[in-house]
């Protein structure tokens, strides 16, 4: 596996792989690579002959209080994990790399990005489609691939693709969770173990709330409450706890019954780690065989 640091050198391996008739695959990282990571990396070995993935942490994504500055940069291991998963490339560019100076153009989301992460970290979505549109620009027509348990990311770079007309197949992939229910994040890291020990109160609870929703049960509020109930109890604090659409990301009418299928996301925070997840009643399957 090569590594880069250089737009062009991005854009030429790309550009040389399609000519030698080969598909390419894009996995966007930040670093502090998991199994996680490596599932997406191999998904897109699967998909494609020519898989990249990069690793950059994204200052435009980080509101001013939040993690940029600490979070883990790993690049060594990182490339260890992407070589052996089967990536032929790993592009590392440096801020000034990717935000030149006179950087200017961001892209503007709309409704996907609005509710969930989007109404509690504002730029944040902004951040994400520029840098990802960034690298599909440098990347050309490929597939990338995206965790589900960034759920609501991986439909706001769906629309985007979308809407600006890009040559890119998004895919999602499915969360990978440890085996007691704790999905794979490179914020884990942040968690002492007594944090970790409460932090499981999210798979719980989501774990509760689907057992609701597979025994019958179709009013937002109570399906709400029974994976707010354990989450709050555990957290330091809890961003959101909502019913949306798996589609659009938006939220659910509350006086309306939850249709066969609703995203049921979560955001709480435990220690130093602000944690997201979320299951889509009616289709994934429960976080916890028995919650
Ligand atoms: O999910 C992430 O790691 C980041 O948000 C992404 C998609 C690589 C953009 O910086």
């Amino acid at each position: 596996m090569k590594i880069v640091h250089e737009p062009d050198e991005l854009r030429r391996a790309c550009d040389e792989a399609r000519a030698a008739g080969e598909r390419v695959g894009l996995v966007p990282t930040m670093g502090a690579l998991h199994a996680g990571h490596r599932s997406l990396v191999e998904r897109a070995v699967r998909e494609a002959g020519f898989v990249v993935a990069t690793v950059f942490v994204n200052p435009t994504q980080f509101g001013p209080s939040e993690d940029f500055e600490r979070y883990p940069r790993t690049l060594e291991a990182d490339a260890a994990l992407c070589r052996d998963a089967g990536a032929a490339l790993l592009f590392a560019p440096s801020r000034d790399a990717m935000y030149p100076l006179g950087d200017e153009t961001r892209v503007r989301v709309g409704a996907t990005a609005a509710a969930l992460c989007g109404a509690h970290r504002p730029i944040h979505f902004e951040g994400v489609c520029t840098v990802v549109a960034k690298l599909f620009a440098l990347a050309g027509p490929c597939v990338a691939v995206f965790g589900r348990k960034d759920y609501q990311q991986w439909r706001v770079i769906m629309r985007m693709a979308r809407d600006l007309f890009l040559p890119v197949e998004v895919v999602g992939a499915p969360t990978v969770r440890e085996p007691d229910g704790l999905a794979l994040s490179s914020r884990n890291r942040y968690l002492s173990g007594a944090d970790r020990a409460r932090a499981l109160a999210i798979p719980r609870g989501l774990s509760l709330a689907h057992a609701a929703f597979a025994a019958g049960e179709r009013a937002p509020a109570a399906l709400v409450a029974a994976a707010r109930g354990p989450i709050e109890a555990a957290a330091d604090s809890v961003d959101y706890v909502e019913l949306a659409s798996p589609e659009s990301a938006q939220l659910l009418a509350p006086d309306r019954a939850v249709p066969e299928r609703a995203l049921l996301a979560v955001a709480a925070r435990f220690g130093g780690a602000r944690l997201i997840d979320n299951v889509v009643l009616g289709e994934d399957p429960a976080p916890l065989a028995t919650a």
